[in-house]
């Protein structure tokens, strides 16, 4: 048998093989139908009144690459994926809007996403329309590691308005009062500076000494303990939290959102993911335990604190409360994600600007050089420390209560926020409703990007808007402006939440470094790239600088 078998496959194969074939035709055929359809609906949908934008290709609409993790990019089909690596995709986002206008709109598979580039449309849809605009899209791998608890990616609703309004009226609490985060930041600035110091006149990254500063800042705020530098265990724990966000954002794990289940695979990425939310989680169950255990209700110590207060108290009052240890360890979750990468890189960004040398580079053009007196950005880091010394002196550590004296300190932070954006697209919103944007239709479930890049590029606001040049934030008389376009941290009831508290730790930070160094790019090194690198957040590319006492 086997042996006739064995030479003759194609007559053996024959009749199984027929309905193999019909199999896959038909399968093949229904997909190609699938496509076509899918097509011919976002075509349709096209011609509803949506905002412009490219057409949309069938199956993967315009721009899968910008989501889409490049291993898995088949460039010949997207098309640009490279250019848009380039540049950054909030600049290729702006350079899009003067194709197709302010607000356009493109397709990620069969999702709507609109992009608003201007203030008064981010406005309209942020503000005046918030209600229908303050949704998150669901994401199924942000769901599974959020449990949709927590703030940032929560959904809008009662319960995200109760988490929000407690944390943030907490975290206010660490402005002033016996909380106050003040001499902390002091504190933690002392040992910063003596680890600068000890490099002496040797160029240096500034980069781990400030990212861990920071976390230890947000780590005294939840936990009321700092981390020294040292410390393995800790140093492990934001090693993984950083570890984390870049596989999210970079790696195979997105196709988690198109299968669910990947999640659970024993192998790779997933594996890693897995082990990393373990560690993180009994790092901070651990932390969260230890408070329980030595609560003291007269005499709450930090947020952690607070929240377990709160959560008893609600206890009592009701039955049903949205406040319990496991939306804790979300919310703590996401205040060091939102807290840590902006706060480092807004600060670094500003060290970066200050070591330029002040009287050249600062400004981008050589025409500005030339008439170096009249050119806004000339001496920055020389009047900076002029207002430092003329307010604070150097004996004394800064306070808040002296920024009300600082507008130029104050002006100069502001300028490198608007240039740097180190969130440059917010955090995606999605509409709850359908509902007309400036004569626009977007339909329920538009996933919306507030383009606050381009906002704050816009030649419309800012005069020549790629220039350094603090005095656009003071008048005449050098009193601080407050310009109602200026929204690094967003606007609407989506805006940040730790906006006053990154205030007053880059206003304390800043002034405590300047009062004590002048910063410097090594001598004989190349000026940086000054386009941010994206990851998370908009990060400056790596530079090392000097520092010589004042
Ligand atoms: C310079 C520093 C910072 C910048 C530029 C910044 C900017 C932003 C932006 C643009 C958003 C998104 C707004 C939107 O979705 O429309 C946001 C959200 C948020 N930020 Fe910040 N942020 C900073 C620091 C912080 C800090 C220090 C904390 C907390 C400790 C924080 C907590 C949050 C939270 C919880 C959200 C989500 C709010 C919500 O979805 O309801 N941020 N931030
Ligand atoms: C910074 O300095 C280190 C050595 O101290 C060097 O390896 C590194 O390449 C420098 N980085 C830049 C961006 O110049």
């Amino acid at each position: 048998m086997s042996s006739l078998g064995g030479p003759r496959p194609a007559a053996g194969e024959q009749p199984g093989a027929r309905p193999h074939l019909w199999a896959a035709g038909g399968a093949l055929l229904l997909c190609g139908l699938a496509v076509l359809l899918g097509w011919v609906w976002l075509r349709w949908h096209r011609a509803c009144g949506i905002p412009p934008g490219p057409k949309p290709r069938p199956l993967v609409g315009n721009f899968g690459h910008l989501l889409v993790p490049r291993f898995l990019r088949l460039q010949f089909w997207l098309g640009s994926g490279s250019q848009t690596d380039a540049v950054g995709q909030h600049v290729f986002l702006a350079r899009m809007a003067r194709v197709y206008g302010n607000i356009f709109s493109f397709f990620i598979g069969h999702r709507l996403v609109v992009v608003l580039n201007d203030f008064h449309s981010v406005r309209e849809a942020l503000v005046q329309q918030a209600e229908v605009f303050s949704d998150r899209p669901r994401m199924p791998l942000i769901s599974m590691m959020t449990k949709e608890k927590g703030i940032v990616f929560a959904h809008y609703g009662p319960i995200w308005k109760q988490q929000r309004r407690f944390s943030h009226s907490t975290l206010r609490h660490f402005g002033l009062g016996k909380l106050s985060l003040e001499p902390k930041i002091i504190e933690e600035f002392r040992y910063v500076k003596e680890a600068m110091q000890k490099h002496g006149e040797a160029p240096f990254s500034p980069f781990p000494v400030i990212g861990n500063a920071v976390s230890n800042i947000i780590c005294s705020l939840c936990f009321g303990q700092r981390f020294d530098y040292t410390n393995q265990e800790f140093k492990r724990v934001l090693d993984f939290m950083s570890r984390g966000l870049e596989i999210c954002l970079h790696s195979q794990l997105f196709l988690i959102n198109i299968c669910p289940w990947f999640y659970y695979l024993p192998f790779g990425p997933f594996k890693e993911l897995r082990q990393i939310e373990r560690d993180i989680t009994c790092f901070l169950k651990n932390i969260i335990k230890e408070h329980q255990e030595s609560l003291d209700a007269s005499n709450p110590q930090d947020f952690i604190d607070m929240y377990l207060l709160h959560m008893e108290g609600e206890k009592k009052a009701s039955k049903c409360s949205s406040f319990d240890e496991d939306y804790l360890f979300y919310i703590i979750g996401d205040l060091f994600i939102a807290g840590t990468d902006t706060t480092t890189n807004s600060l670094l960004w500003c060290l970066l600007y200050m070591s330029l040398n002040p009287d050249v580079q600062i400004t981008t053009s050589v025409i500005c050089w030339l008439r170096a007196p009249v050119c806004p950005g000339w001496r920055t880091r020389a009047k900076v420390h002029e207002e430092i010394e003329r307010v604070i002196g150097c004996d004394r550590a800064p306070s808040l209560t002296d920024k009300a004296q600082m507008p130029f300190t104050e002006a100069t932070i502001m300028e490198v926020q608007r240039l740097s954006m180190v969130v440059p697209l917010a955090i995606p919103h999605m509409t709850s409703e359908k509902t007309v944007l400036q004569g626009y239709t977007i339909p329920k479930g538009t996933v919306v990007l507030p383009n606050l890049w381009s906002i704050h590029r816009d030649p419309a606001i800012w005069e020549k808007p790629d220039d350094f040049c603090p005095h656009r934030f003071l008048d005449d008389q050098g009193q601080l402006l407050k310009r109602e376009t200026f929204i690094p941290f967003g606007i609407g009831k989506r805006v940040c939440m730790g906006e006053q508290l990154a205030k007053m730790e880059l206003f304390l930070m800043f002034v405590s470094l300047m009062q004590s160094f002048t910063f410097a790019l090594p001598e004989g090194s190349e000026k940086p790239i000054m386009t941010g690198r994206f990851g998370l957040t908009l990060a400056p590319h790596p530079f090392n600088i000097t520092v010589s006492k004042r």
